[in-house]
């Protein structure tokens, strides 16, 4: 059977938890510096349709790690989409690859994928789901806080993008208390809200748009205002997210000294970025969901969560194969 990962209600609460625990072994046999080379001979193609820096940089060093080829085709590079179709690519891909990565806008387009192509499929990210992202945060959740059980999270800010969708439903599935902190425009749809409810193991689920929801919460999430791909007025965003910005107050609210906060990356908290410029220029804001205060000092497990991507994407792909 092809075991691809495309959304995370694919997987049952023990799949995604022994996911956890095999990112965990592979992230000490790389401390430990014990070679894993445990699928030499394969080829893998990592299509990005979108830019990346930790997706791409995860995929190429955890294939290479497992000992495998790693081809990377970006946006425009292949006659995907422009002269050939979905379902044609996957079919030659799929006769020369034996897994391929895919980051790009249309869930449906990831699912061809895998459906035409014959070989494990790993969603990079699309508009809907993130779920490669997901086993690294829970994998740090698990570090920092020893177990899952009896946690609480919040994620504040756009709360109808692929990482809202994503914590949602995999809090869901694996009992962790989830509530999702935005404005009602940028709320979850109904069908992303339902799925949660149907894949839940016991975890308590609250959308709401009052800030306060973060009282009393083990770890805060947030993430872009604007995703890759919209096409929508950065200002008028900004203008709704404000108060939804993780800053010293948000934290306050939570009334818990040792709450802490993630972010999934690239995050604006400083004018060190284009983008992040010209936004001051052109509004005056110089930090938009979480302040630079904020970030610098939860820091240090923000970046674990970041090197935790490569580790749990080693699990995924190791897992892949194990199920062929
Ligand atoms: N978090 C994440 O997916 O980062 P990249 O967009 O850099 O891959
Ligand atoms: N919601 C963001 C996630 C980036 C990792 C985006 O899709 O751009």
């Amino acid at each position: 059977m092809v075991k691809s990962f495309l959304k995370e209600i694919d997987f049952t609460k023990k799949d995604l938890l022994n996911l956890l625990a095999l990112s965990a072994k592979f992230k000490q046999l790389k401390k430990d510096k014990v070679a894993h080379k445990y699928l030499e001979g394969k080829n893998i193609a990592l299509i990005f349709e979108k830019t990346s820096t930790r997706t791409r940089s995860a995929f190429t060093v955890a294939g290479q790690d497992l000992g495998m080829n790693v081809t990377y085709l970006g946006a425009g590079e292949i006659q995907l989409g422009k002269k050939e179709s979905i379902v044609d690519t996957a079919k030659v891909l799929g006769s020369m690859f034996d897994g391929i990565e895919y980051r790009g806008f249309k869930q449906e387009d990831v699912e061809i994928l895998s459906k035409y192509s014959g070989v494990p499929v790993w969603n990079g990210l699309t508009d809907t789901w993130h779920p490669t992202q997901m086993i690294a945060d829970f994998l740090t959740l698990t570090e920092v806080f020893g177990s899952l059980d009896d946690l609480s999270i919040a994620y504040i800010g756009d709360g109808r993008n692929n990482m809202a969708n994503s914590l949602l439903v995999t809090s869901a599935i694996l009992g962790v208390n989830c509530t999702i902190i935005a404005p009602k425009s940028l709320q979850p749809q109904k069908d992303i809200v339902d799925l949660a409810h149907q894949h839940n193991t016991g975890a308590s689920l609250t959308i709401t748009d009052d800030i306060a929801g973060v009282k009393g919460v083990n770890m805060i999430y947030t993430d872009v205002w604007v995703s890759m791909g919209e096409g929508v007025d950065f200002k008028e965003r900004i203008d709704l997210l404000l108060p939804y910005q993780i800053n010293q107050n948000l934290i306050s609210l939570t009334g818990n000294p040792d709450v802490i906060v993630m972010h999934c990356l690239p995050a604006f908290h400083d004018l060190n970025t284009e983008i992040g410029k010209d936004i001051y220029e052109k509004y005056g804001y110089s930090e938009l969901e979480i302040t630079d205060e904020v970030f610098q000092k939860y820091s240090s497990i923000i970046f674990q969560e970041a090197e935790n991507r490569m580790h749990s994407i080693k699990a995924i792909m190791y897992n892949s194969f194990q199920e062929e």
